[in-house]
């Protein structure tokens, strides 16, 4: 118990403590929920996971996951807010306001595993370790620091099997996809999802490594960076490629290329991108939109209509960009612009659904530019 309080006051004593007595009070294995609890030792790692959507998965901490699982829960019941605790707070899911819960998806969710199950989904396809166990990429010793480690685990080695558990695919009761990253991303065997979402960073990954580079634990993705003007333009510059090339009798050519693994937009079904094509004068001032394309997905009920996703009958139209395709629109340029814009855009969720879950007007329901070109066809002939 003392050493327990001693920890918490400070980490460095308790760390010292830690190290030279190996049957002391064991601080991890009694804190192994608390990811403060890592940070004197696994510094870089811990700072990064805190910026993360995964710190951020309890629906006391995100916003737009607090709306949707109370609608939910208003048409369903409260039984339904486990099922979503499954992914969203893995480790707490039969105290959903509890410590272990409040964390998200955090260090012992991903760490202290025996094996990650491919027949199961979020907690239950995390089968854990015991108290105190912690894996990862690496053989490590038995004896870890203050805890236990192990052989390299293969699920966390291989840069896939352990998101699978929770991105892999989330559908209706009646069958109906509603996320399916993992899905769209199998098409594609060559990279990981770690390769991208988890890039490798310099500097070691805490003091108590020989390594000097590690994999950043920031799970870089639009909507943690959409409040981030600046970090939000650098990773989605990865996402895809336009180019618009002026054709001669008065056309243009926009193609937008898909350059990650799995679709545009991915993940919540709620996501919506656009591409949009517009003319200019001189000035640079919008004259006329020349066309708009939805890369989206379309729910509908069992008469045909749009429907939220949950409540869906069936998926009527897929018209996202796959991993490794393209889109081209070829635009006819009427009234003879000066220049031509091309946008490609992305909405966290469709107005509709802002205006359901009381956040029109927020941060998150504004939409934002991933790409633009401006090509000048005024001195076309
Ligand atoms: C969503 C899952 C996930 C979460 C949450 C997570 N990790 Fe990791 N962690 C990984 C994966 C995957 C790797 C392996 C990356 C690679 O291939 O090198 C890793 C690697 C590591 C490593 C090895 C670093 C090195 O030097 O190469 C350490 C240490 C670690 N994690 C600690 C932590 C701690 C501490 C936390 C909480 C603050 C945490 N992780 C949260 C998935 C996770
Ligand atoms: C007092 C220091 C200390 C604390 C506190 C600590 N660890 Fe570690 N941990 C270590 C050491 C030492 C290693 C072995 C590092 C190595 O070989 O590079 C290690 C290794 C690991 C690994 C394996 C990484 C790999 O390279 O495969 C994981 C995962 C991990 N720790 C998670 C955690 C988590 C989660 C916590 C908090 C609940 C935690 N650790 C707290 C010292 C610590
Ligand atoms: C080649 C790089 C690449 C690979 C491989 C990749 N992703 Fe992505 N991922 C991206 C980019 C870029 C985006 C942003 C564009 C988008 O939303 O589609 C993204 C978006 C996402 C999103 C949407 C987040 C949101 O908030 O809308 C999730 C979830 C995701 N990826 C998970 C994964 C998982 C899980 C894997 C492995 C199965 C994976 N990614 C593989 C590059 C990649
Ligand atoms: C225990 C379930 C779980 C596991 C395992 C997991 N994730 Fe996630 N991940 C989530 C949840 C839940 C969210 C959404 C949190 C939110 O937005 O509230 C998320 C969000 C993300 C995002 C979106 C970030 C953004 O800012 O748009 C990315 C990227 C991501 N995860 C990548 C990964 C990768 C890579 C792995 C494997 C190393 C992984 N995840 C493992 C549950 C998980
Ligand atoms: C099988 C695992 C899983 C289950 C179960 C699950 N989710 Fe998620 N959820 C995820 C993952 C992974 C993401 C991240 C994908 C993304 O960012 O696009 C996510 C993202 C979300 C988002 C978008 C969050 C954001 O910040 O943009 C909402 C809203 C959401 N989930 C609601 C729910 C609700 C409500 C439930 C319960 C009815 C639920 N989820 C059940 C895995 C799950």
């Amino acid at each position: 118990m003392k050493t327990a309080r001693l920890f918490w006051l400070t980490p460095a004593l308790a760390l010292a403590l830690a190290g030279c007595k190996k049957d002391s009070g064991a601080p991890v294995g009694q804190n192994d929920d608390v990811p403060v609890t890592c940070q004197s030792c696994h510094q870089a790692v811990y700072e990064e996971w805190q910026q993360s959507m995964h710190a951020m998965a309890h629906h006391s901490k995100d916003a737009l996951y607090a709306s949707f699982r109370e609608v939910r829960i208003g048409k369903e019941g409260l039984q339904i807010a486990t099922a979503c605790a499954g992914c969203h707070s893995p480790r707490g899911v039969d105290a959903p306001d509890g410590p272990a819960a409040m964390t998200g998806v955090a260090c012992a969710a991903c760490h202290q595993l025996d094996a990650v199950r491919a027949d199961a989904k979020g907690a239950k396809a995390l089968v854990r370790a015991a108290p105190g166990t912690f894996r990862g990429p690496h053989d490590t010793p038995k004896e870890s620091g203050p805890h236990q480690g192990g052989p390299a685990l293969p699920a966390i080695a291989d840069g896939k099997s352990l998101c699978l558990a929770c991105h892999s695919e989330l559908k209706t009761p009646n069958g109906t996809p509603l996320c399916s990253t993992g899905m769209e991303a199998a098409a594609g065997e060559d990279a990981t999802c770690v390769s991208c979402h988890m890039p490798e960073v310099e500097g070691p990954s805490g003091n108590l490594t020989q390594r000097t580079t590690h994999r950043s634990h920031r799970f870089v993705g639009p909507r943690g960076t959409w409040e981030a003007p600046e970090a939000f333009g650098k990773f989605m510059d990865t996402a895809v490629d336009l180019k618009v090339k002026v054709l001669d009798p008065g056309t243009v050519e926009v193609t937008v290329a898909n350059t990650s693994q799995h679709a545009f937009p991915s993940g919540f079904p709620g996501r919506l991108a656009w591409i949009s094509v517009d003319a200019l004068d001189e000035a640079g001032t919008v004259t006329a939109t020349l066309a708009k394309a939805m890369l989206d997905k379309q729910y509908v009920d069992a008469e045909g209509k749009p429907a939220l996703p949950p409540y869906s009958a069936s998926l009527k139209a897929d018209n996202r960009i796959q991993g490794g395709q393209q889109k081209v629109l070829t635009v006819a340029l009427k009234g003879d612009p000066a220049k031509v814009r091309a946008q490609v855009g992305l909405r966290l969720m469709p107005p509709p659904l802002a205006k359901m879950m009381k956040m029109e007007g927020s941060v998150l329901a504004t939409p934002r530019v991933v790409k633009e070109v401006v090509v000048e066809v005024g001195a076309k002939e």
